[in-house]
């Protein structure tokens, strides 16, 4: 019987990680375990920057952005040797059990350290909803809501100037992001990996708008073109002057909407029950509008199902 969790934060923050946390706490607490908050992910776990949490201790935390544990992206945890320090300071306090909220990376950290005989259990905490297993990921909404009122307010410049605006949004291995963006402003365009990059398309569909309206918006998924280098093909080959924006890390920011609290607070508490029933390498997902446990393996595999049925409907609203 586990007495004694763990819980971190790991890889990129989300808005609603305190929301997990709180969660994983107070529900760990209530079954009469104590709690132990590991600061900056896996970092602080190897260097022993590991502290008891109390109820209070996550008091007037769910409405914060970001993450009161801090977070860390730590290469070197694909090392043996580093994890090793690191499970060994775990075991100094008695930790039986290790919640982990992250993304892929953070799982796969997760995965390795409880082949070395700590029990795991994951939490979706990434505002790119890049889990294959999850249909969402904690942060996912704030981000795209931030996204979209950042678009509403480029919108009304690009109209009065009769401009094309392009808004690279983040989410380097998926276009979810991209895509829910680009659905909810009416975006003319959104390119993504997942549906690639065709620039005559892209001009014929910004000179179409051009015939109805002032303004058009393209939506960009990082990594996929260079935004001020697509600004200027556009300036030269439709109606339109086009300007980039980099929204950045803006979408990482902020107090999480009730969809990511609700979400993280009932995944919390499910981590916890997971532990306590015995489960190890599994992770909390919402699968099918049902929050289920599955395996890290199970989770870690892409399933873009959502993401081609939302970006065939996109197409047919250009
Ligand atoms: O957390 C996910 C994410 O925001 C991605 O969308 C983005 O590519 C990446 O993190 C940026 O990471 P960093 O903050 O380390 O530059």
């Amino acid at each position: 019987m586990i007495r004694r969790i763990g819980v971190l934060t790991s890889g990129g923050d989300a808005p609603g990680m305190n929301a997990a946390i709180r969660a994983v706490t107070r529900s760990a607490i209530v079954k009469g375990l104590e709690v132990f908050g590991i600061h900056d992910g896996y970092l602080g776990m190897y260097e022993n920057r590991i502290e008891r949490l109390y109820r209070k201790s996550v008091s007037e935390k769910m409405r914060a952005g970001g993450t009161f544990l801090g977070t860390a992206r730590l290469v070197e945890f694909d090392q043996a040797e580093v994890r090793q320090v690191a499970l060994e300071n775990l075991r100094n306090f008695n930790i039986e059990g290790l919640v982990v909220i992250g993304g892929d990376g953070s799982y796969r950290g997760g995965l390795a350290l409880s082949k070395m005989g700590m029990p795991v259990v994951g939490v979706p905490g990434t505002i790119d909803n890049d889990i294959g297993g999850t249909d969402y990921t904690i942060g996912f909404d704030t981000a795209i809501n931030t996204a979209v009122e950042a678009v509403d307010k480029l919108r009304d410049t690009s109209n009065s100037h009769r401009r094309c605006s392009i808004i690279e949004v983040m989410g380097r291995n998926r276009g979810d992001i991209a895509v829910w963006t680009a659905m909810a402003v009416g975006a003319e365009v959104c390119i993504c990996k997942e549906f690639g990059f065709n620039l005559q398309e892209v001009i014929e569909n910004v000179r179409r708008a051009a015939q109805s309206k002032r303004h058009a918006i393209i939506i960009v998924a990082e990594n996929m073109v260079k935004v001020e280098e697509l600004a200027q093909e556009i300036s030269a080959h439709t109606p339109f002057e086009a300007r980039a924006t980099v929204l950045g890390h803006v979408q990482r920011g902020g107090s999480p909407t009730v969809r990511d609290r609700v979400f993280a607070s009932v995944m919390g508490a499910t981590a916890v029950e997971a532990l306590l029933s015995g489960k190890d390498r599994h992770c909390v997902c919402y699968r099918d509008g049902k929050i289920v446990v599955m395996t890290f393996e199970e989770a870690l595999v892409d399933d873009q199902t959502d993401l081609l049925e939302k970006f065939e409907i996109f197409k047919l609203l250009w």
